[in-house]
């Protein structure tokens, strides 16, 4: 990790005063913490390099509200009390992080507020309490321009870096990448700002190539790294079957699978993809034929990925036995299968579609290469 490293989760929680659950295991409030002032004069960020620790604090007359990591969760308080004014400032700051990092939410405790607070916070479009409790107040960013809950969808890498997968993350600013032996995915705000694209360069470095939606505008000197790009396919109608003669891969399965997707590429599988997820594979005569794999984790969302058969045992329906066998873990967490591929491979997207996994236009990348 570096200094500008920002392991951050979801949702983000903001707390009221007298409420102080990040000091209770000590985890986040130690000497470590790295500070540096926000953009806009807003107050400092301050990370710390102990494991899931980061925080924003969003100063302003009359008090400020701070952010703390904690794994699984971003916990911001309400340290003093603001006038109302103040407070609608710093919600807009949290919420405008929040959904730049493509959290999933930012929940409010409002344990201890005023009513006034509370009021502040509706008109920020803050909704009532959940299953957690009837003082949680919630702002829901999953939600697309479309109205539908794939907002998230649109930065799946970065929503993945920011959340369930920031320990594979290497950052430069808001840019996250995962670990080159792990992904070759790289998570970009989205529309990227000019010093985004600068992180992504110094990140990657010139001659990298990375996929960037296709609405999003190159600046000058970034070129297509060639003409095709991948497309992006949901499965909120799959429901996923499980498979009881699948086995699960383990470390031990590394090297075979790194083998099988040699011969049958279906797109990277790195030494540490393993660690993504849950990969199943069916094995004929002691020796690995076909496996399929959970990569890509936004809030709510798990990617299947490395869905491979070799070449002989193609047709028989390994493939999709193996899909749907994901897909049924997924759902037992009560999250949505989705896919990718490139927009190349009919075949494949033939099967998905077969599936019930359905494109998402707005899913669809290009490939970009750094100058
Ligand atoms: C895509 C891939 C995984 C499919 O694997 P598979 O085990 O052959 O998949 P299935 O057998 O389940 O289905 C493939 C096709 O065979 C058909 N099929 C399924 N069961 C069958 C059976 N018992 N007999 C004959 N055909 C069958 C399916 O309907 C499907 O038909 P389609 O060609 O019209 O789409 C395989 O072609 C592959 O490894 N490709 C290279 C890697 C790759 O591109 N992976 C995808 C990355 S996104």
């Amino acid at each position: 990790m570096t200094d500008d490293t920002v392991p951050t989760d979801q949702p983000a929680l903001l707390r009221g005063p007298g409420r102080d659950s990040s000091t209770q295991d000590g985890r986040v409030r130690d000497g470590s913490a790295l500070r540096r002032p926000l953009a806009g004069g807003a107050g400092e960020l301050w990370t710390t390099d102990r494991s899931g620790g980061a925080g924003i604090v969003a100063g302003a007359h009359g008090g400020h509200l701070s952010e703390v990591t904690v794994p699984g969760e971003v916990e911001a308080r309400l340290q003093a009390e603001p006038d109302p004014t103040d407070l609608r400032t710093l919600l807009d700051a949290v919420v405008a992080r929040a959904s730049a990092r493509y959290a999933a939410a930012v929940v409010v405790d409002t344990a201890g507020w005023r009513d006034g607070d509370r009021r502040v916070l509706e008109d920020a479009g803050f909704t009532g309490g959940d299953a957690r409790g009837a003082a949680l107040r919630v702002r829901d960013l999953r939600t697309a321009a479309d109205g539908t809950p794939t907002r998230v969808l649109d930065a799946p890498a970065l929503a993945s870096l920011n959340g369930a997968h920031a320990r594979f993350a290497e950052r430069r600013g808001e840019v996250a990448r995962y670990r080159t032996d792990v992904s070759v995915w790289t998570g970009v705000p989205r529309p990227p700002s000019p010093q985004d694209w600068q992180d992504v360069r110094s990140l990657l470095g010139p001659g990298a190539v990375l996929g960037i939606g296709t609405d999003v505008e190159l600046p000058a000197g970034w070129t297509p790294a060639g003409p095709d790009g991948g497309v992006q396919l949901t499965g909120e109608a799959v429901e996923g079957v499980a498979d009881p003669e699948v086995l699960e891969l383990g470390p031990d399965d590394v090297d075979e699978a790194v083998a099988l997707v040699e011969r049958t590429r279906p797109g990277p599988f790195l030494p540490r993809t393993i660690e993504l997820g849950r990969y199943l594979g069916i094995r004929c005569g002691g020796r690995l034929v076909a496996m399929a794999g959970e990569r890509l984790h936004p809030p709510g969302w798990t990617e299947i990925s490395a869905v491979c058969t070799d070449e002989e045992h193609r047709g028989q329906g390994l493939g999709r036995r193996l899909v749907l066998a994901v897909a049924h873990g997924v759902r037992e967490r009560g999250e949505t299968p989705m896919l990718h591929a490139a927009s190349t491979n009919t075949g494949a997207i033939r099967l998905y579609e077969q599936l019930g996994f359905r494109r998402r236009d707005r899913g669809s990348t290009r490939f970009v290469r750094v100058p």
